[in-house]
């Protein structure tokens, strides 16, 4: 038996009579005090990610707060976009910000060497591979080529992402363009990752539910069924994990048409219907709501253990069903691992 607890579980024939893994997104970030000393020692965000010795002591720090199953490698899902030359910038109480592309007007580059720009990726995720336990799974990531476009588009978030829509409907020739450059650089950036130490790889559409329904299968699952295959084309066959955040009914055609390994579902999702509707060859992750460890008010344990009965006997990974927030309490979240450990 693998003794990687992750990738255990994407064994067919695992072990289900043992308690799931676990592991929480945005595990680096802001619910932790240390992070903000990390962060204060790069100029800025872009900095920060591009900084090899940044990546590992922050990739590190939640390993010694809490007894997890996985290291998710510090990056950024726009990394893309600023090798791509978007002038991306994190702006406090704002959030990310870059140069909007017109559809139909702004070129797309597309003979860029993503690797080349974020070699220091690939070099922390050499040096974390040899650093972590091999029982710890190191996770690579990027953004789905959908969520990308959006914040390309818009050039910040939004809250409907209109001009996104409007260019699937107006610009189509161009956006695919743009889906299709995007596809070839996540692949080459997973590949790097995967090369270089990581695991596992996931891929987040965090803004998939604003694809309008007509197009969910040529924006949300192509381009991620494009990246598999490409991944697997070039000899990597680690698993992949996606996250089609808030992708409603629509998960069930992703579940089956992806070619992900793994669906990483968001805090909407009733498990119930989830294990009776998504492709039961794969793995299911997820999905407490990360505002239940915010404060606790005595319900929290009794939402884990329901999590835990209704995926008992199944490929399953726990986690939370969309990132920490910086409220989040470290008790909290080493309640629910201690819980989780010691359910059988
Ligand atoms: O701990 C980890 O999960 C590893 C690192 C990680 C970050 N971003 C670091 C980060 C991961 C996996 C991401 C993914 C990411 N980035 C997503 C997909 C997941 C999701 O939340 O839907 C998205 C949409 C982004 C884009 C992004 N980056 C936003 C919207 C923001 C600002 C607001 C926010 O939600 O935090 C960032 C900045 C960012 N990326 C921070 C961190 C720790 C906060 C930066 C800071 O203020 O210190």
């Amino acid at each position: 038996m693998n003794k990687n607890k992750i990738l255990s579980i994407f064994d067919k024939n695992c072990n289900l009579d043992q308690n799931p893994p676990i592991w929480f997104l945005r595990q680096a970030g802001r619910h932790i005090p240390e992070y903000y000393s990390i962060r204060a020692r790069a100029k800025n965000f872009i900095e920060f990610c591009l900084n090899e010795d940044l990546i590992i002591e922050s990739t590190i720090l939640p390993l010694k707060y809490y007894d997890i199953d996985a290291a998710i490698v510090f990056s950024d899902i726009l990394m893309i976009p600023w090798a791509m030359q978007r002038n991306v910038d994190f702006i406090k109480n704002v959030g990310p910000v870059m140069s909007p592309m017109i559809p139909n007007e702004t070129k797309i580059l597309n003979n860029i060497n993503v690797c080349e720009l974020m070699l220091p990726l690939s070099k922390a995720l050499i040096a974390l591979r040899k650093k972590i336990p091999n029982e710890t799974s190191l996770i690579g990531f990027a953004g789905a080529p959908w969520t990308l476009a959006c914040y390309m588009i818009e050039g910040q978030s939004s809250k409907d992402f209109l001009l996104t829509r409007k260019a699937v409907w107006s610009s189509n020739v161009w956006f695919k363009e743009l889906i299709n450059t995007l596809t070839i650089y996540v692949a080459d950036i997973l590949e790097m990752q995967a090369n270089a130490g990581a695991d596992i790889l996931m891929i987040f559409d965090s803004w998939s539910h604003m694809i309008p329904s007509h197009f969910f299968n040529d924006f949300g699952i192509e381009p991620t069924r494009n990246i598999v295959n490409i991944l697997r084309k070039r000899k990597i066959f680690k698993p992949v994990i996606g996250f089609p955040f808030k992708a409603g009914t629509s998960l069930e055609d992703y579940s089956y048409k992806s070619n992900v390994d793994c669906v990483a579902l968001d805090w909407t999702v009733d498990l119930k219907w989830a294990s009776k509707n998504l492709n039961s060859n794969i793995v299911l992750q997820g999905n407490l709501d990360p505002a239940s460890l915010i404060n606790n008010s005595g319900n929290l344990l009794n939402s884990v253990s329901s999590i835990l009965k209704t995926m008992e006997n199944k490929r399953f990974i726990f986690n939370v069903g969309h990132g920490l927030s910086p409220e989040c309490s470290i008790n909290n979240i080493k309640k629910v691992i201690k819980f989780v450990k010691e359910y059988k």
